[in-house]
């Protein structure tokens, strides 16, 4: 449970869904019921970012997937901050584990990357997290730190900052982190973030976990001290998004 920290939680659809699809999703979330104490987001992509905001109810707010570090120009295939604050979204996800593993993106990009969007006016859903063969050589923290450090270099005001913690070896593996497992980590970045941007940052800056999140395991994972929400994969796609929407409730 998060203290005074607003939990907060994220729906990422990576690339799936259409117009079709998302009129099912708007269903649900206009059913709801949606816990008015709970930040809700959610993530299409880019091309479906304005037919979200469109349908879904205004307490969900909306995020890009990525961005890029420039207001315009010639960056074919990119999408400005810019441009998906004037679609109506307000938020945006940097360094998800596909952009850094996939798509190849450094620390150092998913920092500018970080900054710009925040200078811009959005909200960041920073990433962070290790791969398996990172955890089992000890290095879970190491990695970490390094990814926290190259964001946090570049973050002058953290209000609109949220980390989200996902360990690799979590995502779309149905694996998910046990609930000590995820609190273990939480617990060591929120003091990371006490020892190297100040007391105050640590204590008022979301940390909230990802990785195979499901309605059947968020209630034990939200009673922990420093989970303070999730960034949910493929189950923000089905009505269980709901109950996840509702975890610390
Ligand atoms: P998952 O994805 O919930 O499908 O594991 C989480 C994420 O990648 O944000």
């Amino acid at each position: 449970m998060p203290g005074d920290r607003k939990f907060f939680v994220g729906g990422n659809w990576k690339m799936n869904g259409d117009k079709k699809s998302i009129d099912d999703i708007v269903a649900f979330m206009k059913t709801g019921p949606l816990n008015s104490n709970t930040d809700i987001v959610v993530a299409p992509p880019y091309c479906y970012i304005q037919y979200s905001r469109d349908g879904l109810p205004a307490n969900v707010e909306v995020a890009a997937q990525n961005c890029y570090t420039e207001k315009s120009g010639a960056f074919t295939g990119e999408i400005s901050p810019l441009m998906v604050k004037d679609l109506g979204a307000t938020w945006v996800i940097t360094g998800h584990s596909e952009r850094r593993h996939i798509m190849g993106e450094s620390d150092e990009l998913v920092a500018q990357k970080t900054r710009f969007a925040l200078d811009s006016g959005l909200g960041v859903v920073p990433c962070v997290g290790e791969k398996l063969e990172e955890r089992e050589a000890n290095q879970t923290m190491d990695v970490i730190n390094r990814q926290m450090k190259a964001i946090a270099d570049k973050i002058e005001d953290w209000s609109k900052v949220v980390i989200a913690y996902e360990p690799v070896w979590a995502i779309g593996t149905g694996k998910t982190a046990s609930p000590e497992q995820a609190q273990e980590v939480h617990e060591k970045i929120r003091a990371w973030l006490a020892n190297t941007v100040s007391a105050d940052v640590a204590k008022k800056t979301r940390i909230i976990y990802g990785g195979s999140v499901k309605g059947s395991n968020c209630k034990e994972l939200a009673k922990k001290e420093d989970i303070d929400g999730f960034l949910v994969g493929g189950a923000s796609l089905k009505p269980e998004f709901v109950e996840i929407v509702n975890a610390a409730s």
